[in-house]
This record gives structure tokens, C-alpha cells and sequence, in this order.
């Protein structure tokens, strides 16, 4: 084990579930060699609250997030132990894009072509007749670089990702970089960045899907919802938005309003229907990049642990979990069944490269991409 960086400030407040917790830094050890032979690190943060998240720079992999709770800490956040594990062919199969980062497009463009400045892009189609996530290998495959620092308030790494001009059919040459840093107050904050040779469409993402009752232990059916949009877009049955901007309002879309997730997800709704669940995109309730607002809260009564999600971001994918059938076997050994998590994705819309009227995704040369996203963790202490 390679002790890269471990400042022992003061000892993490005990738990049941993690007695041996680690002090307050963040340690590297091997986590295996990919095909092509590149050899893959994982990192511990461990934060002053005791508060801890694994993550490999393969992919940007959060591969576990240790939250508070009322009874103590649990595992958040559905995935493996293993390198292997997320590439089987069963993961292949399923591709869940367990804890990934995403690029460089998160969600679908339509038949994974886009025009820009005059010419047709042609891109990976990778999901029926779309391209989604970037394509195969996206940035979830790829062996990002690795710089793990400790600050005064946080700790973390930064990864470093260099996407060829051509790759996946984008234009440019993309230098991208992503911090996560885990900091005291129990936050995960997340900063993108990135620059291009040409202009190109780029629109980032985080693909955690969290069960604040642990993974593993069902569904996340149960757990309180709100999401800070007036409108969502509807989907063709390709999940391509239509284009039109739909109100919430008087829909099982609508959760200005804490809701269970569960409480609306099988009514009779075309939307529900085409994706046998949720895996819409929301229009959050401003359409700026410079303020960090919240997005959506997410609350499990049972363990009292609650999540905030603030971005920069305009959109908002909330995806069920739908596609989940139990084929993967997550860390406890529980198989994943629908619903078993949620992805909470802050993004730009789908499709936005072809839609005019989506705000803009495009990076040119000379400016500089940035994005913040922030997953904060607290307890509720009022009982169920
Ligand atoms: C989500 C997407 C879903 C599904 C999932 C991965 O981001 O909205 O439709 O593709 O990723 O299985």
C-alpha cells in the first residue's frame, strides 16, 4: 500500500459500520491494470468528519461514498470492489455507467450526428440509433491522470483527461479536468473544466446512482424527492427530447414539493411508459451558468440521510434506475433490481447540439468550459 498523502489532523467519530475508519487524507493504492495494459490507482479521501468516498481514475469511478446516517455511516452509492467488475460482459451488456464521469456528452444525441459551423458530425451510435454518453469507449473507460491534494477545508483528487481531436467522431482536441473534493462539511463538490482546438459540443456529467438507505438494501421507492423545476422534456420512444418544454404542474413529474419516488412512478403516463419510469431531463429553475442553486433534495425517512444537489448546470436527469435487472451483483452481494438507485445527473439537455433552442453547448477555441456541482450530505434527526 502506497501512503501518498495522510494528514492525521484528529481521528473520524466512530461508527458501527466503519470502526476502523481512516484519519482525515487521502490514500492511493493499485487497483489493477486495464487491457491495454495501463495500470489504475484508487484513492481513499477521508474527510475530517470521518465522512469517506473511494475513487479510481479509471473512469472517474466513485466506487463507494460512506455518508452519515441516524443509526451511522453507510455505502451510498451502487458499484463494485473490483476493476473487473466493471468490465464484464455482464456490465457491458446492462452499461450502467455505474459512478462514471461522463463525456463527452452525457445523455443522447439523435442519430448520433450534429451539424456545426457548416459540417455534419457523425458520432459513435451507441444506443440504438443514438449516441449516448459520449460513446464506446466514452470517458468512463478512459485512465484518466491523477493528482490527489489536501487543502484547508477539503481533500481530494483532480483528474486529467485528454480527448483526441476526432475521438468518438467530436471535433477538437478536448483537455478536460475534474476535481472532486470531499470536504469537512461533508460536502462532494465537483468542478469541471475544460478547453478545445475546435469548437465542439461538450456537456459533462457524474453517473452515481445513490440509495441513501445503503446499497443494496432495496429500493430507492421510498425516498422523498424534490426537484427545483417548473418544466421537464418529453421523449420520443428513443428518449430523444420531442423538443417541446413541458409544465410539471398537474403531472408525475411535478416534485416542487418533497414526493416519494414511488408514490406517482406507475401511473398511467406516456412519458412513464416510454421509460418505464423516470429518465427525463428538468428544466432547472434558471438558465445561467454562474450561479452554484439548489437543484434537488433527496431524502430517505428511514436512515434520516439527506442529500442536496447544487449545480451551475441548467439541466437536471433524474433516471430511476429503470434499466436496472438484477443481472449485477453490487458489494454487498445483493443483485440490482429496478429502482435499486438514482442517478441524479446535472447537465445541459439532451439533444442540445440539434436544438437550437436548448441552451447552447458548444466550446470554442479561447474559451474555457467550467461547471460546479455539489452533492451535500446531512441527517435528519426528527424521526420518520
Ligand atoms: C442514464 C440514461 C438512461 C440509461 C442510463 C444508463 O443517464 O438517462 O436512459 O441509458 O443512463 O443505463
Amino acid at each position: 500500500m502506497a501512503l501518498l498523502l495522510c494528514a492525521a489532523r484528529s481521528e473520524p467519530s466512530a461508527s458501527p459500520e466503519s470502526p476502523a475508519a481512516a484519519s482525515r487524507g487521502v490514500e492511493r493504492q493499485a487497483f489493477g491494470t486495464t487491457p491495454a495494459g495501463d495500470s489504475v490507482d484508487v484513492f481513499t479521501l477521508t474527510n475530517e468528519a470521518g465522512m469517506s468516498m473511494r475513487v479510481t481514475n479509471y473512469g472517474g469511478i466513485i466506487l463507494s461514498l460512506r455518508a452519515p446516517g441516524r443509526d451511522g455511516r453507510a455505502d451510498v452509492v451502487l458499484g463494485f470492489d473490483a476493476l473487473d467488475d466493471y468490465r464484464s460482459d455482464a456490465y457491458a451488456a446492462s452499461s450502467p455507467y455505474f459512478g462514471a464521469l461522463i463525456g463527452r456528452y452525457g445523455n443522447r444525441i439523435d442519430e448520433a450526428r450534429f451539424s456545426l459551423n457548416g459540417t455534419t458530425y457523425t458520432l459513435d451510435a451507441n444506443n440504438g440509433p443514438n449516441h449516448l454518453h459520449g460513446g464506446e469507449p466514452g470517458f468512463d473507460e478512459r485512465v484518466w491522470r491523477a493528482d490527489p491534494f489536501e487543502r484547508a477545508d477539503s481533500v481530494g483528487v483532480v483528474l486529467r483527461y485528454v480527448s483526441p481531436d476526432g475521438e468518438a467522431g467530436y471535433p477538437g482536441r478536448l483537455d478536460t479536468e475534474v476535481t472532486y473534493a470531499l470536504t469537512d462539511d461533508n460536502e462532494l463538490v465537483l468542478d469541471y473544466r475544460a478547453t478545445t482546438t475546435k469548437a465542439t459540443p461538450v456537456n459533462l456529467t457524474q453517473h452515481s446512482y445513490f440509495n441513501l438507505g445503503g446499497e443494496g438494501t432495496g429500493t430507492v421507492l421510498d425516498h422523498e424527492l424534490t426537484i427545483d423545476a417548473e418544466a421537464f422534456t418529453p421523449v420520443d420512444s428513443t428518449l430523444i427530447p420531442t423538443g417541446t418544454v413541458r409544465p410539471v404542474a398537474g403531472t408525475p413529474f411535478d416534485f416542487r414539493e418533497p414526493t416519494p419516488i414511488g408514490a406517482r412512478i406507475d401511473a398511467d403516463n406516456r412519458q412513464l411508459g416510454i421509460a418505464q419510469g423516470y429518465d427525463h431531463n428538468f428544466v432547472l429553475a434558471r438558465q445561467d451558468r454562474d450561479t452554484l442553486r439548489r437543484a434537488a433534495r433527496l431524502y430517505d425517512p428511514d436512515s434520516g440521510r439527506e442529500m442536496t444537489v447544487l449545480t451551475t448546470e441548467p439541466g437536471l436527469q433524474f433516471y430511476s434506475g429503470n434499466f436496472l435487472d438484477g443481472s449485477l451483483v453490487g458489494k454487498r452481494g445483493a443483485a440490482y433490481g429496478p429502482h435499486a438507485g438514482l442517478a441524479l445527473e446535472t447537465q445541459h439537455f439532451p439533444d442540445s447540439p440539434n436544438r437550437p433552442a436548448f441552451p447552447s453547448t458548444i466550446l470554442r477555441p479561447g474559451e474555457t468550459y467550467t461547471s460546479r456541482t455539489v452533492y451535500r450530505f446531512s441527517v435528519r434527526t426528527d424521526p420518520p
